[in-house]
Order: C-alpha cells, then structure tokens, then sequence
C-alpha cells in the first residue's frame, strides 16, 4: 500500500457503498483531491465515469495510470519490435533498470555520497548507490520527454513506476520532511522498477486534471463530487517534496537540512484555519454538481460542528461516522484508533 497522509485504501468501501446509495451504478463522479489515486481508481472498476485532480504533479502522474491507461503503451519512439513475450513497457522497465548510476542531483542532494549545493550536511534519503540509479532513470525519462521519443502518458508511467520504486526503499519515517540519521532496512535494499499492473480495467472515459480545486471547480460538471481535503496543518508539497521533484523531472534548490524544494505554489488553503472554510465554500458553491462527500477526520483542524455549520447553506447535510485505524508516521505521538467523518452534502 502506498503510505501517503490521508490514504483512504481501507475506507473504499464505505466510500463506494456511499456513492452507489447517492447516485446508483453509473454516472460522472468527480475526486478533486485524488492524492494516490485509490479513490479514482476504485470508482473505474466499479464502472463510474471518474474527473479527477489534485494539486500535486505527481498525483497527476498516478491518476493518468489509474484512470487513463488500459494495456502497455506502445513506447514506439524507444522501442523497437516486441518480439519476445514482453509488452514495451516491460522492455522500457528493464532498459532503465540496466542503465547504471549517474552522480546528479539526487546524488548530491539527497545521499550520503553528494556534496549538498547549500551547503548543509549531506542528506540520508537514499543510499548512494540508489540515489546514483535515480539520477541515471530520471535524466533518461527527461532526454526522451525533450526530444519527444515518449508520449505525455508515456512519461507519466514511467515516473509513476519511478515513484512507486523509490517510495520502496526511502530512509523515512512515512513521509518526505525528513530523513532518518540511520538507513534502514528497506533503505539498504537497491532501487528497481517494478512494472505496475495495467490490464483489467477497460473503462476508460475519464478525465485527469492538474491545480487547485477551487479553481478547477467552475469548469467540472459531475453527479457527485468527492471531496478529500487535507485535514492537518501539514502540508503535502513540503511532506512529499521528493516526489513532487521526480514527478517534474526538474533540478530545483534543495534548501536546509532537509533539502525542501520552494513549494509555495503548492501551499493549500485547506490546511489553514483561517482559509479553509472558505475553500470548501467555493468549491461546492462553484461545481457544477448538486451531491458532494466529503471525508473527513475527528482530530482534523475543524469541528464537525464548524463543518457541518459550513455546508448548511448550500443545502442537506448527513453525517456517517466510521471507526478508522489511520495511517501515522512511525514516529508519531499521535493515537492510531479515529473516527472518519463521511459527510453528505445536497445543494
Ligand atoms: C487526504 S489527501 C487525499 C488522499 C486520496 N484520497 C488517496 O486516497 O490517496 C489530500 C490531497 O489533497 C491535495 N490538496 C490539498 N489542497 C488542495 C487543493 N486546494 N486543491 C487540490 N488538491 C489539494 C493534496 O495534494 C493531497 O493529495
């Protein structure tokens, strides 16, 4: 399972079961914080027609593989016949796989072997041998992007097996703040892409969408809206900043000990009290949509009384309460067992 705040793989069913009660078996059912993809993903197989979004390029990257890609692409710009039983994106896999180590931005920035560009002390969040791998894969998938040898969704698998390889043996303790001082086991093991799983799923009649969800609103017209909101302070583009680098393929200043990009452009209102009413309020205001769900936690930073106060202006309000063991950081103080609010909204 892909460890990411606000995961909501262990509550799909509570989710589905919502929606199906809302709108029945079929129509358009907008994610408009699809993080991982779980939801998205979930609502394909079950038949809906999924708009999806978030505002981090590599919840992009995961919603393309999960909603817009039924079989290996054809990678014709990179790969020549398929001879043998591989698909393309298995020979594609296995040839950055071969590639070797390159000493690049990861190396430098984010291991033990590179000389920081600030100056601070060398990062743990990859071995050095794994990070050199992640240069070597990140600046073949950025050469074939500039030279347009790979297709847009293309690219977007790869990086997502990128992400999902190195997701498996950072040196963290759940998310991208820091690192640890000690690698760890998983840590020492080398990075290698895994090919995902892309059959099964022929439904493809989506639509995947990058930015912030109060200015996508206006422009999505679903029967019902998911709303998925962080709940904390913590912010996801200061929490997932590695990722969010390997999603753009870019070489950002990697700033203080724990190498952050800048990621203001990624700062949501949803994890301030002073702002996050109001962007609940405009997005419901704005969709073109009359059912919205929300999630929601106990421990988040409103009251389900400020919520629910919130959403009775635009109409009916009904409250599912569910028992939830949460996903937590190692390290964190805080207590496993909450209550998830799922919350139903009628305009
Ligand atoms: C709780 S997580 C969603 C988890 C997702 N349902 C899953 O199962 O992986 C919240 C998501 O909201 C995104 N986000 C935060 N503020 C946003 C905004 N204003 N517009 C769009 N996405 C936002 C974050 O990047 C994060 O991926």
């Amino acid at each position: 399972m892909y460890r990411y705040i606000g995961n909501k793989t262990k509550l799909l069913p509570f989710i589905i079961d919502k929606t199906k009660e809302l709108i029945g078996e079929t129509g358009t059912v907008a994610d408009i914080m699809a993080g991982t993809g779980t939801v998205a993903l979930e609502l394909r197989k079950k038949g809906y027609s999924v708009v999806a979004s978030d505002v981090m390029t590599y919840s992009y990257h995961h919603l393309v593989v999960n909603l817009l890609l039924d079989r290996s692409p054809a990678f014709a710009g990179v790969v020549g016949s398929t001879s043998e039983c591989k698909t393309p994106y298995e020979k594609v896999v296995g040839f950055l796989n071969d590639l070797g180590f390159k000493d690049g931005f990861f190396f430098n920035e984010f291991s033990p072997g590179g000389i920081t560009s600030s100056g601070d002390d060398a990062r743990k969040y990859f071995t050095t041998s794994n990070a050199r791998k992640i240069d070597a894969i990140r600046d073949q998938i950025n050469t074939w992007v500039a030279l347009k040898q790979i297709t847009e969704n293309e690219a977007s698998l790869l990086k997502h097996t990128l992400i999902m390889a190195v997701n498996r043996v950072a040196n963290i303790s759940g998310t991208y703040g820091y690192f640890l001082s000690e690698f760890k086991k998983n840590a020492l093991e080398p990075l290698v892409l895994i090919p995902v799983n892309l059959d099964g799923n022929e439904n493809i009649n989506h639509t995947v969408l990058r930015g912030f969800a109060e200015d996508l609103a206006a422009g999505i017209t679903a029967n019902l809206c998911y709303i998925d909101p962080p709940y904390m302070k913590r912010q996801y583009a200061a929490n997932y900043h590695v990722l969010e680098t390997i999603a753009r393929g870019d070489y950002p200043d990697a700033i203080g000990k724990s190498g952050l990009r800048d990621w203001w452009d990624q700062h949501s209102k949803f994890c301030t009290k002073t702002k996050g009413l109001d962007s609940f309020t405009s997005v419901i205001r704005n969709m073109h949509c009359d059912i919205f769900l929300i999630s929601y936690s106990e421990d988040g930073l409103f009251s389900l009384e400020q919520l629910i106060a919130c959403f009775e202006q635009f109409g009916n309000v009904d409250v599912q309460i569910i028992d939830y063991n949460r996903f937590r950081s190692n390290d964190s103080p805080l207590p496993q067992k909450l209550k998830e609010y799922l919350i139903t909204v009628r305009k």
